[in-house]
């Protein structure tokens, strides 16, 4: 006999809305039955006209085959699914880059026997067999016989350490943070956390430093951090692409800018990969560029193009350019809750000319329905540390009260940063 309340007690039967319901049988039925025949048809339609250069027709199908394995998975198999195997990939991924099996690999498509890539990596033959098998299993390299391995795409992109570096950078500054939150919202009555000082980074690190802080003590984790940035968003639609943001028209045109003058400072633009990205894409746009981050990160910087000026800068200064005709935040505010933000803001709205600065926000825009896994995985790692992504009624209450008006979000491409431009009120 079932519990009457809709909850189960242990039998495997649970009564609720006037029946009995087999929740043994659910656990190993498709979790979503009824639309896999919709799907599949959608799988088709979506397959039509495919080529492998057509990112959207990429992105329909993948999202389509994500919805198809969600629906055609059983419950059982998503339990293993986020239990078992996303935490050891993981373990296996990060030991394959600590001990550079992906560049023993290659990239040159040659199948390689176990035994040598043990001899090239150093590890146990007994263990990277099995480590091998796992990551073949998951998708990471492609399994060509008994012991034998060539890459794929995956794999090679993981020779690069600043690909690869999210994995070690993850393990040392995110993961017990993440791991920690429900222990955090328990004794933290489940409220939402806002505070950049009592945190579940805080909490799965035991310190009572700030994420940024923590981050900078070990020059390794730093440069980490800086080289997962500066390709994360690698390529989605950019802001200065066209088709986005107008930058001739918003940007350029009608700001009468001499080669002295400041087109854009990039606030806390980390290594400047944004601001690089920019000179490439606009390489006649006047002005200069000038890249701000903290003295520990722009240190780092040696390769900055001749028109970008780096400059070690605190946010929560005085800003010392004044009157550029625009500051630009990627993925900055994101970090801070809003009593902080506001801080960070008053200091450009400070800085900026009226009726002539323009202030650009690079930042997802949750929409109300159907966010963008990634954008909710961001969230919860930036709630991680106390802050998180905005609605659109969020970043207009935040902005506002910091004294600028938004002119217009414009987006490209659902689950990519929208650009966020403001003026001051
Ligand atoms: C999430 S990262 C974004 C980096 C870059 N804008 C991007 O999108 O790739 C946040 C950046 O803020 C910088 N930052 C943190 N605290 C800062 C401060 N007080 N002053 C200036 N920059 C700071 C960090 O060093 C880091 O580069």
């Amino acid at each position: 006999m079932g519990s009457s309340n809709g909850t189960s007690n242990g039998t495997g039967q649970v009564f609720a809305n006037g029946k009995n319901i087999d929740v043994e049988k659910i656990a190993v039925s498709a979790n979503l039955p009824a639309q896999i025949p919709a799907l599949l048809e959608q799988l088709n339609a979506d397959g039509i006209g495919y080529t492998i250069t057509d990112t959207e027709a990429r992105l329909k199908l993948l999202e389509t085959a994500r919805s198809l394995v969600y629906a055609l998975e059983t419950p059982r198999e998503a339990i293993i699914r986020h239990c078992w195997s996303e935490s050891t990939s993981y373990a296996a991924l990060e030991t394959g880059v600590d001990v550079r099996l992906f560049q023993a690999l290659g990239t040159d498509d040659t199948p390689k026997s176990v035994a040598k890539l043990a001899e090239t990596t150093g590890v146990d033959p007994a263990l990277l067999s099995r480590l091998m098998k796992h990551l073949a299993a998951m998708g990471a390299v492609v399994e060509t016989g008994s012991d034998e391995y060539a890459p794929n795409g995956f794999s090679k992109t993981l020779t690069e350490e600043r690909y690869s570096d999210a994995f070690p950078l993850m393990t040392s500054r995110f993961t017990q943070g993440i791991i920690a939150l429900p222990a955090f919202f328990k004794k933290n009555n489940y409220r939402n956390p806002t505070s950049p000082t009592n945190t579940a980074f805080q909490m799965g690190y035991n310190t009572d430093m700030g994420f940024f802080g923590h981050i900078q003590q070990e020059p390794i984790t730093a440069k980490q951090f800086n080289n997962h940035m500066g390709v994360y968003a690698q390529g989605r639609p950019r802001w200065m692409d066209p088709g986005f943001y107008p930058v001739q028209e918003q940007l350029i045109d009608g700001a009468a800018i001499g080669e002295k003058d400041v087109l854009l400072v990039d606030v806390g633009g980390s290594f400047g990969h944004d601001l690089s990205d920019f000179r490439r894409k606009w390489p006649n746009a006047p002005g200069k560029l000038v890249l701000q981050d903290l003295p520990e990160v722009v240190v780092s910087v040696k390769e900055a193009h001749s028109s970008i000026e780096v400059m070690a800068h605190d946010f929560f200064k005085e800003q010392p350019v004044k009157g550029a005709r625009a500051y630009y935040m990627h993925s900055v505010l994101h970090d801070w809750p809003d009593d902080v933000c506001q801080k960070i803001l008053a200091n450009l709205v400070a800085a900026m000319e009226p009726g002539y600065s323009k202030l650009l926000v690079n930042e997802n825009v949750v929409p109300s329905t159907g966010a963008y896994w990634e954008t909710t995985s961001l969230d919860m790692i930036m709630m991680e540390i106390g802050s998180g992504e905005r609605t659109e009624h969020q970043w207009h209450s935040l902005l506002e009260s910091a004294g600028l008006k938004i002119a217009k979000i414009w987006s490209a491409q659902r689950g990519v940063e929208s650009l966020i431009e403001c003026e001051l009120a």
